[in-house]
């Protein structure tokens, strides 16, 4: 079965192809299932904002969408009318933009008398580790921290997805993009705040450790931005020589990726000890942190269990998961009634998917 996925939740267009046929088959690996992807990314329209303009992220997935889905089909040497199914994100993420793809999603499907299916964005990160080499089997332990959400789940497979903690306030992402936006880096933060971080001196300034010891799975990221505000105030602010003002930078970012790296690493670590299970998968943009890697891989070999992650361009958004996710739903549950049902879920649990 070919089937075509499209992301377009927030600021990427994401668009590709899977035949389960290739992936899924005895015998085959599913990242050969994976023929071909396409991505826009908005990033640089919206930097000029400091963050996603939800208007303007809609305008521009409707003009992306019908030229990458083209250059996927075209990559494949597949004609349109080979596309057996039309995956697409169905939430959670900006009304506009969902809009954008469940639109063309079912449209696509109506002209092609296919079923369209809507999948869940998280999902579709949390699956995505196993479109790798290296992929983990169910059941295991999913850390998903992304620009909106942070969340430990227990996976016992598709659709089985217990909650056992989330973050309390702001998401792991949020207080990347917040922290950059104090330190004067662009939007988005991330990737930006974890590169200053790596000339900075983790130790110089002591950031809190939100709720490392409140016993439970659950995670608070709001009072970690103010004490970085304080931070910059009292260090930044009254400080005129550059070269210092450049190390004291770095050491800030520093101190906060070394602050929220301690915390995920260690709630991941008392999931895997509470579930019992031997396997961690991270997925969401803040799992492509290069700190945060290479502390959950100290951390697995220390404490003996395995660790997963998607492909590094899988990491962020992107149609692959999208289509993989619908993949996997359809070899474990069957093929869905073709119909017309037009939805989108800017809010939507994880765990009310079955
Ligand atoms: O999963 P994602 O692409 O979109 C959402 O579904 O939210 O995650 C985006 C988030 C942003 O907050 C971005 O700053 C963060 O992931 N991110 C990173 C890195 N790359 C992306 N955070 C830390 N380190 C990175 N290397
Ligand atoms: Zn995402």
């Amino acid at each position: 079965m070919l089937i075509l996925g499209i992301e377009s939740s927030c600021d990427e267009t994401g668009l590709a192809l899977y035949d389960t046929a290739r992936g899924l088959a005895p015998g085959r690996a599913a990242p050969e299932g994976l023929l071909a992807q396409a991505l826009h990314s908005q990033v640089a329209m919206h930097r000029d904002y400091g963050g996603v303009v939800p208007e303007l992220a809609s305008r521009d997935h409707i003009c992306r969408v019908v030229p990458l889905a083209r250059s996927v089909l075209q990559t494949a040497g597949c004609a349109i009318d080979a596309v057996d199914l039309v995956a697409y994100t169905e939430g959670p993420g900006l009304a506009g933009a969902l809009l954008v793809g469940a639109a063309v999603a079912r449209s696509l499907a109506f002209a092609l008398e296919v079923p369209a299916l809507g999948i869940h964005h998280l999902e579709g990160h949390l699956l995505s580790p196993l479109l790798s080499a290296r992929a983990p089997s169910f059941p295991f332990v999913a850390l998903l921290v992304s620009g909106g959400h942070t969340q430990l789940l227990r996976v016992n497979g598709v659709g089985d997805y217990t909650l056992l903690g989330e973050t309390q306030d702001d998401a792991a992402g949020e207080a990347f993009d917040k922290t950059a936006k104090l330190l004067g880096l662009d939007y988005p933060g991330g990737p930006a705040v974890s590169a200053l971080a790596m000339q900075g001196d983790p130790t110089r300034f002591k950031l809190p450790r939100p709720m490392l010891h409140s016993g439970d799975l659950e995670f608070s990221f709001s009072g970690l931005k103010t004490a970085v505000l304080m931070l910059v105030k009292r260090e930044l602010d009254t400080q005129s020589d550059s070269a210092h003002t450049a190390q004291i930078r770095a050491d800030i970012a520093a101190a906060f990726v070394a602050a929220i790296v301690e915390v995920l690493c260690a709630k991941s670590i008392a999931a895997l000890r509470q579930s019992g299970y031997a396997q961690l998968v991270v997925a969401g943009g803040v799992g492509a942190n290069v700190q945060l890697r290479q502390s959950l891989n100290a951390a697995a070999t220390r404490e003996g269990f395995a660790v997963f992650y998607p492909e590094p361009a899988l990491c962020t958004d992107n149609g692959a998961m999208i289509a993989f996710a619908a993949a996997l739903r359809i070899n474990a549950r069957g093929v869905p009634q073709a119909n017309n049902v037009f939805s989108v879920r800017p809010r939507w649990d994880l765990t009310q998917l079955g």
